[in-house]
């Protein structure tokens, strides 16, 4: 696997590997890296020649008051892990490669962008808009892939390829859990043994919505109503938002029906989770 820091390198390389309509995937991640990203690289490496990945801990999709300087770096393991995998390429840029003094443009998607994640962080959506635009740029690839448990951050990247016409196939890979059905996240670190026990409740919460919708409630109010209370009514755990809405626009929907989207953020002790479930869809356990 090539390590790459710039982006003239990251062209030059790109252009061969891409030479005679071979296909590129690219996986853009943020490093601490576990079996969900390694689950979009195996989808990567399954439906194109070459795959690249990338591990940047982006600045401009943090706020103020987030994680940007404790998020965990784990580098050395992150590599052997791509390496393992088989992936090509490694762009890890410095931030200065990506963010040069005086750059000052920006992907703004203002509706969608600013609802779920975007309304509890705003400026989250315009920073990582901004980036994954930049490697779309950089890469050219045929295929990007992404988590579905990033499931705002899905709809807001489709938003943006079909409006800046990025010649992208966005391919979308199912949520990857835990044993006991703990989304997977590179947050899940910050966890003590009993933070990890009662972020549980998100998973839960969003299976017993689940079982409703198929025991016939199409209500979305009533569901939402549920949903709510299970999470506000969990010892250590602070709601940030259960909403039941449009996968696509991010707009709540009042019935709810196949391909709708149930989306949970809350705070386990400091740590900021987020999950979902598609109505009517299979999720990887
Ligand atoms: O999902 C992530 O890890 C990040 O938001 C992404 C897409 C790599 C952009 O920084």
């Amino acid at each position: 696997m090539e390590i790459l820091r710039t982006i003239d390198e990251v062209r030059r390389t790109c252009n061969a590997l891409k030479r005679g309509d071979r296909t590129l995937g690219l996986v853009p991640t943020m490093g601490a890296l576990h079996v969900g990203h390694l689950s979009l690289v195996r989808a990567a490496k399954a439906s194109c020649d070459a795959v690249a990945a990338t591990i940047f801990v982006n600045p401009t999709q943090f706020g103020p008051n987030e994680d940007f300087a404790a998020y965990p770096r784990t580098f050395e393991q992150d590599c052997a892990m791509l390496e393992r995998e088989g992936v090509d390429v490694l762009f890890a840029p410095a931030r200065e490669e990506m963010y040069p003094a005086g750059a000052e443009t920006f992907v703004d998607i203002p509706m969608v962008g600013g609802r779920l994640d975007g309304a509890s962080r705003p400026g989250h959506f315009r920073g990582v808009a901004t980036v994954v635009a930049k490697l779309f740029n950089i890469f050219q690839p045929t295929c990007a892939f992404f988590g579905q448990k990033d499931a705002a951050q899905v709809a807001v990247l489709r938003t943006m390829v079909r409006d800046l016409n990025f010649d992208v196939e966005m391919v979308v890979c199912p949520t990857v859990r835990e044993v006991d059905g703990l989304a997977m996240s590179s947050r899940n670190r910050y966890l003590s043994a009993e933070e990890r026990e009662q972020a549980l409740v998100l998973e839960r919460a969003l299976r017993r919505v689940e079982r409703v919708v198929a025991e016939g409630e199409r209500d979305s109010d009533r569901l939402r109503g549920e949903l709510r209370r299970e999470l506000e009514d969990a010892a250590g755990v602070r709601l940030d938002y259960a909403e039941i809405v449009d996968a696509r626009s991010l707009e709540p929907v009042s019935d709810v029906g196949d391909g709708v989207l149930v989306a949970v953020a809350a705070w386990v002790g400091k740590t900021r989770l987020i999950d979902n479930v598609v109505i009517g869809a299979e999720d990887a356990r």
